[in-house]
């Protein structure tokens, strides 16, 4: 009998709630899809453990344990877990273009703002939401957006807004938009798989 549930590579560099959010709705079945392996480029990061404790293979690859060859590591790995869709959930590092070509129109990020706002080099994690309040903006979001060569800069797929309040600091503003994140994800994920 053949399935057509649709297996989710994750990339993640550090917490992975928002991993943990992907693995749980697709648990709930609210996702078409299971996680078939997760990613990291830190062999320390939380996304790692939490993929072993839900026994999903969580493989650590980096420049370092590639030998130099760290696109052709990502590739082989994601065809021998039968990738169909690969989602950047945190993570920090560019993606070689064999496997974005690879991947075309099939590796999705999560940005914590609505880009094209707040986006590119260095704006990540706290950064981002340091850069909302200084701009004085009342509103900020989340965005589900292609990847290419460059950060945050693929076409925009779905933003969601999140309100910023009066007394924000940017870690209640990340924690405001994180929550949202968990929610928005896996609609998304659902609506496409
Ligand atoms: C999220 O804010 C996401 O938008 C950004 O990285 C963060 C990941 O959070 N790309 P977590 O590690 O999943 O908790």
């Amino acid at each position: 009998m053949t399935s057509d549930i649709k297996n989710i590579a994750v990339f993640a560099s550090h917490g992975g709630s928002d991993l943990q959010a992907i693995i749980d709705g697709c648990k709930a079945g609210k996702i078409n899809a299971r996680v078939c392996v997760v990613i990291s480029n830190n062999s320390g990061s939380l996304a790692l453990q939490r993929a072993r404790d839900e026994n999903i293979p969580a493989i650590h690859i980096s420049e370092k344990t590639s030998l130099g060859n760290l696109g052709e590591t990502l590739f082989k790995t994601l065809v021998q877990y039968q990738t169909d869709v690969v989602f950047l959930a945190g993570y920090m590092k560019k993606i070689p273009l064999n496997v974005l070509s690879a991947y075309r129109n099939r590796i999705f990020n999560i940005h914590p703002a609505l880009l094209p706002k707040h986006g590119g080099k260095g704006m990540y994690g706290i950064n981002v939401h340091k850069a909302v309040l200084a701009a004085g903006d009342t509103e900020t979001g989340i965005t589900i957006h292609r990847v290419t060569e460059e950060y945050d800069a693929g076409s925009i797929l779905e933003q969601r807004k999140v309100p910023v309040q009066a007394g924000d600091t940017p870690e209640i503003l990340a924690a405001r938009v994180l929550e949202q994140e968990h929610i928005f994800i896996v609609e998304f994920l659902s609506k496409i798989l």
